[in-house]
């Protein structure tokens, strides 16, 4: 392989357009040997033939689809005449054979940025597969599949969203209930990925339905060479126990025991209620082009309707919310239904905003919620949660939502949500999940709660009312002195004084 590879030699743009980085060699040569291929191997997107050359050293057979001819002279030049490479389109060629394994690095183009006639041909050929914000990968993990015989076995490296995202519940559920997972590697961590901003996973499976207890192996890899000489920590879960998540969500337990214990106990909870039995969490003020803030949102009451707007302010609008704290910018929003209805944005109905809500930020480095009592409108930097009938009082579910622990069981359910750096993405149907254990007596939880409210409350007693809270939900929770140190050290504080830890989300193990 020469030093400097085909794709770093295009435009950035044309890489984006079509999905163009190229899979290091370690990476390869793991997916090789973890698919143990002894017939022909397929490359529906195939580059210049990274897997293809890996998989011929031992002689196979090798079959590339490759858009671009000259990417396709790369791979030739370099597996010679036998190879068979074929230049189309990986999702609609006919092979010439059945492949006994497929692997691949299939290109990632997010819906909203993909070629409209690429995302109606997916639609198109995967009606089932290509819905919503859906991205191309999951089409090429789909054909993938289905030109495997029963049997055969697939390697690919995907970025994790796959592991989580809503687009593709339906193609995990296929996968959980037709194919035996063999294996999930998380390779998010590796700087090759963290500089160009992508955070894949390695996935091999088996096209055969799952043999009963069968179980996944996991990993974490943070450096190349941990691949090859297999050193990396790894850990097991239940392929029935993705397949029995509410969202079919595949979190990767973590590889310390005491971690594992822990998330094991708590992840499916029987004593617990889930958050979205006792919360209604909704999606707040979102504007969809580009002028449209502008001609709704002013630094003084403006209209006929104005209110007070949490995260008015351009770019920093999460500063209005942190945890027990509204911080209000001083931005306005004219709340006029029918002028957004006739700029084709449409604004939620009013009473979303009115009475007691939690308002939780969306974009942050642990979960960071307030209560507001003032009726504030907020904006799509925020999710607002009101509580369901019967649900135990706001501030009581303030004090968990808050507390390290749910953080932390957020950050290993969801890992996939980050949008970079130590940020999470807390979304609603993600949030929904989350074990709630309701206290027999909940006022000592709100009463702690109620005091962080209070913005005069000195920044020393609010650290050890915050300290107190958590050992409180620790003590709800049945914690040992260990897995509350191991919580303790994996989650960030968060109110932002000097020598707050930063990234901690790459050590969930809390090392
Ligand atoms: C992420 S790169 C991976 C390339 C190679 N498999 C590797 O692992 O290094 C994705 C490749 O898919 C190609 N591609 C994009 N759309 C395609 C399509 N519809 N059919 C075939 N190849 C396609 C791109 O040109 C690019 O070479």
């Amino acid at each position: 392989m020469p030093s400097l590879r085909y794709d770093a030699s295009l435009p950035v743009a044309e890489r984006k357009r079509h999905g163009v980085y190229y899979t290091p060699a370690g990476v390869t040569r793991y997916l090789v040997r973890a698919t143990a291929p002894c017939g022909p191997v397929v490359d529906l997107s195939c580059g210049d033939g990274a897997f293809l050359v890996e998989a011929a050293r031992s002689g196979l057979p090798v079959i590339g689809v490759e858009r671009d001819p000259e990417a396709l002279a790369h791979a030739r030049a370099t597996l010679g005449p036998e190879a068979t490479l074929l230049l189309g389109d990986g999702l609609a060629t006919v092979l010439p054979c059945a492949p006994d394994v497929v692997l691949g690095n299939p290109p990632y183009l997010e819906a909203k940025k993909a070629d409209p006639a690429v995302k109606a041909q997916c639609r198109a050929r995967f009606p089932h597969i290509a819905r919503g914000g859906f991205d191309v990968y999951i089409c090429f993990l789909k054909a993938g599949l289905d030109a495997l015989p029963p049997g055969g076995r697939l390697g690919y490296i995907l970025p994790n969203k796959f592991l989580v995202a809503e687009y593709a519940r339906a193609l995990r559920e296929e996968l959980l209930a037709e194919t035996t997972l063999e294996e999930v590697i998380d390779v998010s961590d590796l700087p090759t990925f963290r500089d160009a901003a992508v955070y894949p996973v390695l996935l091999v499976l088996r096209k055969t339905p799952p043999p009963s207890g069968h179980r996944v192996r996991t990993g974490v890899v943070t450096d190349l060479a941990q691949l090859d000489d297999g050193t990396f920590p790894r850990a097991e879960v239940r392929q029935a126990a993705w397949a029995a998540d509410a969202r079919r969500i595949w979190w990767l337990p973590p590889t310390d025991p005491t971690a594992r214990v822990l998330t094991d106990r708590l992840m499916d909870d029987p004593t617990a209620v889930r958050l979205g039995d006792v919360l209604d969490v909704r999606w707040t003020i979102s504007f969809h082009r580009a002028g449209l803030r502008d001609a709704f949102i002013f630094p003084t009451p403006t209209g006929d309707f104005p209110m007070r707007l949490l995260g008015g302010k351009r770019f920093h609008g999460n500063a209005d919310v942190g945890r027990y704290r509204t911080a209000w910018s001083g931005w306005w929003i004219d709340y006029d239904p029918d002028r957004a209805r006739a700029a084709g944005n449409a604004l939620p109905p009013r009473a979303l905003f009115e009475g007691e809500k939690l308002v939780i930020a969306q974009n942050a480095r642990r979960l960071q919620a307030t209560l507001d009592r003032d009726g504030f409108a907020c904006k799509d930097t925020f999710l607002v949660a009101r509580a369901r009938p019967s649900a135990p009082p706001l501030p009581y579910l303030l004090a968990l939502l808050n507390a390290s622990l749910l953080s932390y069981l957020y950050a290993v359910r969801c890992k996939a949500t980050h949008v970079g750096g130590a940020y999470l993405h807390y979304l609603g149907c993600y949030l929904d999940a989350l074990p709630l254990r309701l206290a027999a007596d909940p006022a000592p939880f709100v009463a702690l709660a109620e005091c962080l409210l209070d913005p005069a409350l000195p920044a020393a007693e609010r650290r050890a009312l915050d300290d107190a809270l958590d050992e409180l939900v620790f003590d709800l929770y049945g914690c040992s002195a260990e897995e509350r140190a191991l919580v303790r050290a994996a989650v960030p504080y968060a109110w932002g004084e000097p020598g707050a830890r930063r990234g901690a989300w790459n050590a969930l193990e809390g090392k």
